[in-house]
């Protein structure tokens, strides 16, 4: 019994350890480097990888891959809605730029990925005016998908807040492949299957706003755990 509760003592002490420090493969930058933005973005390149596949002992999810599960597309031409959705290769990001300003305690980072969106679809109705309708796999290759976040945060009882984000995003091209198209209608699907992929860029517009919507705020969301779990003069030595 005193075994198992030394165990258990020693156990909780390593896990809170871990808990407010951070990770080793993320190195922290100090305030008072002129070049901290840099810094910053060196950091991001050098461990985000890692922190993409998540980081357990701090609650953090894999955001490579990331399982987004239902994504309901809100477009009034067309209903569609994806389950199981799971997108990967965020891990693979490139940053173009990181800033930082902590006087304002605002930041901005800007990195892109080719990704992959893999999900069970069900639609029907209007994609480009052409009718569509099918139940079956989706999957989606976004190329060169270029992500912009600005947050604003603030230190709340030594640990960084973000109070509030907006983001951007662009890609050079997208690829879609529906499996089941028109109940196995090989001609129909594949007329259909052309024609989207020819017109990615409206088909895209009109599909996935809400898709990446829901991979931006799962990256926010799990940066806001590191943020929660390690106190901001970890993060940031004076
Ligand atoms: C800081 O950045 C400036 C401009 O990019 C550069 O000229 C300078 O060498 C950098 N300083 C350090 C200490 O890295
Ligand atoms: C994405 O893939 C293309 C080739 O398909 C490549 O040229 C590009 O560098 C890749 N982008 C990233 C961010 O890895």
């Amino acid at each position: 019994m005193s075994r198992l509760l030394c165990l258990a003592v020693a156990l909780s002490c390593t896990l809170d350890a871990r808990a407010g420090t951070l990770p080793s493969f993320l190195r922290a930058c100090s305030a008072s480097d002129p070049n901290l933005s840099q810094c910053v973005e060196k950091v991001i390149a050098v461990g985000g990888g890692k922190f993409a596949k998540g980081i357990p002992e701090l609650g953090i999810a894999s955001l490579d891959p990331v399982h987004l599960g239902r994504v309901v597309v809100d477009n009034p031409a067309l209903k569609l809605t994806f389950d199981d959705t799971v997108v990967t290769g965020l891990g693979g990001f490139v940053v173009n730029s990181y800033k930082i300003d902590t006087e304002k305690g605002k930041a901005t980072l800007d990195f892109t990925a080719n990704v992959t969106l893999k999900a069970h679809y069900d639609m029907d109705g209007q994609v480009l005016i052409l009718p569509i309708r099918g139940n079956g796999e989706a999957k989606i290759k976004i190329t060169n998908l270029n992500i912009v976040i600005k947050y604003d945060y603030k230190t709340v009882d030594g640990y960084w807040t973000v109070t509030g984000y907006k983001d951007s995003y662009n890609m050079d091209r997208a690829q879609f492949k529906f499996t089941n198209l028109f109940n196995g209608n090989k001609e129909l699907a594949s007329t259909i299957n052309r024609v989207i992929n020819d017109n990615w860029e409206p088909v895209i517009r009109d599909i996935a706003p809400v898709a990446f919507e829901t991979i931006i705020s799962a990256c926010v969301n799990e940066a806001k755990k590191l943020f929660a779990a390690v106190p901001a003069d970890r993060l940031l030595l004076p």
